[in-house]
């Protein structure tokens, strides 16, 4: 799961009414955090060697920064019920059920040498934006797995077989977000995993609003890794770090996991067929788009890095992925308009003056006055596209859909 998902979203901490995924671990209430250390790196190689030392890093908890999420879980085990839910294709489900307990991937995630000896040669800047690229990377794997895990355990008693499946999806993001974590280890760092557990926020979402955004989470992720590997695999001079050498398997669980959701949603109709359903559907693809040309184009070195240019390969992904949806969600965003990207480049630039102000050395009261017409001109922005002629979508005929046509 790539929890590309942040920028017009609330969040809200963890309440009594809201099931924690966090259950005893932790204790839900850091709110007050405005900056969240994520990298504790409290566990350093063993070694005495000066020179894999291990440094304490920081990542900022920015609007833009992946998220954990957490849901209504009883609502989810009404929606689950197949005694009242008569939508529920419980067939459908079992073959997806075999497909995940196939585990195509149980021997793909294993480590060589290569992965040091390239991480050692990674110097200067580029290292540095690695090790974030390896450090999000991991945080949105591991958002993921705490959620699935969640929905595993909580469907149990309600229906079993979908309940396997978010256990076997947790597995998939446990071995994605450890793998990642592994990376991190090459460049003399850990990423805390029990600590981001207990002292992230979580951001609450209604059920379908899950399946809109782990849908879409999903299959962005998809076309992300798979665009990078087949980029790499056409320009080999640019594979400066195994770990993409994996994401063409990789990216088969995140397409999977997608359509796990995307069978979910096809049972639950309510939340695909009526006007309600195509203005959200719109939301959240605009929602997951920006977050994900902002955040990149804030990375661009990344992507240079890798020998990709950022805009180029944010449009592929965002066209690709939009076009996936397409089969699904009831509406979609016109991203092939080209005034689409004309609005996402204007975004970026309003973006970039909000972060030159937070860098400034102005008193916070002087910041959020400019502050004030940028953020008016993002909203604005955001509505126009969001407000542009939508794509009419998705298999609004329940009755003559057909499932091969979708997978
Ligand atoms: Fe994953
Ligand atoms: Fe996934």
């Amino acid at each position: 799961m790539a929890a590309e998902m942040a920028l017009v979203i609330p969040t809200i901490k963890c309440s009594s009414s809201t099931p924690k995924l966090c259950d005893s671990r932790a204790t839900c209430s850091f709110s007050k955090f405005t900056i969240v250390k994520m990298t504790a790196t409290s566990q350093p190689p063993k070694t005495t060697n000066p020179t894999k030392k291990v440094s304490k890093k920081a990542i900022k908890e920015t609007l833009l920064a992946p998220r954990f999420y957490t849901t209504d879980f009883d609502e989810m085990e009404t929606l689950f019920n197949t005694k009242i839910n008569k939508n529920l294709n419980q067939a459908e489900f079992e073959a997806l059920l075999q497909e995940f307990k196939t585990d195509y991937n149980q021997t793909h995630f294993v480590r060589n040498k290569e992965f040091k000896e390239a991480a050692d040669k990674l110097q200067g800047p580029l290292r540095q934006i690695f090790v974030e690229f390896l450090e999000r990377s991991c945080t949105a794997e591991f958002s993921g797995f705490l959620l699935y895990k969640e929905l595993g355990r909580r469907l149990k008693k309600t229906n079993p077989v979908v309940a396997e499946i978010f256990s076997l999806m947790s597995r998939d993001e446990a071995r994605h977000a450890g793998f990642l974590n592994k990376g991190l280890s090459d460049f003399n760092l850990a990423l805390d995993l029990g600590f981001l557990t207990k002292a992230r926020k979580y951001t609450f979402f209604k059920p379908k609003f899950i399946f809109y955004a782990t849908y879409l989470s999903e299959k962005i992720g998809y076309w992300r890794y798979i665009t990078i590997y087949r980029h790499l695999k056409n320009n080999p001079e640019y594979q400066c770090y195994p770990i993409f050498k994996y994401f063409e398997n990789w990216c088969q669980d995140e397409n999977r996991h997608g359509d796990f959701f995307s069978a979910l949603m096809k049972a639950q109709p309510q939340f695909l067929n009526d006007w309600k359903a195509k203005l959200w559907a719109r939301f959240f693809c605009l929602s997951v788009y920006v977050t994900m040309y902002l955040n990149d184009c804030q990375r661009t070195a990344f992507y240079e890095g890798i020998g990709l240019d950022t805009k180029e390969f944010d449009m592929h992904v965002i066209i690709e992925t939009n076009r996936t949806t397409a089969r699904i969600f009831p509406a979609v965003l016109d991203v092939e308009n080209p005034e689409f990207k004309r609005k996402l480049q204007r975004m970026v630039e309003i973006n970039q003056k909000l972060i030159a102000i937070g860098e400034a050395e102005d008193i916070p009261l002087v910041k959020n006055l400019k502050r004030i017409p940028l953020i008016t001109a993002m909203a604005s922005e955001l509505l126009a596209a969001y407000l542009m002629p939508p794509i009419e979508s998705g298999s609004v005929d329940f009755d003559e859909y057909d499932p091969q046509f979708v997978y």
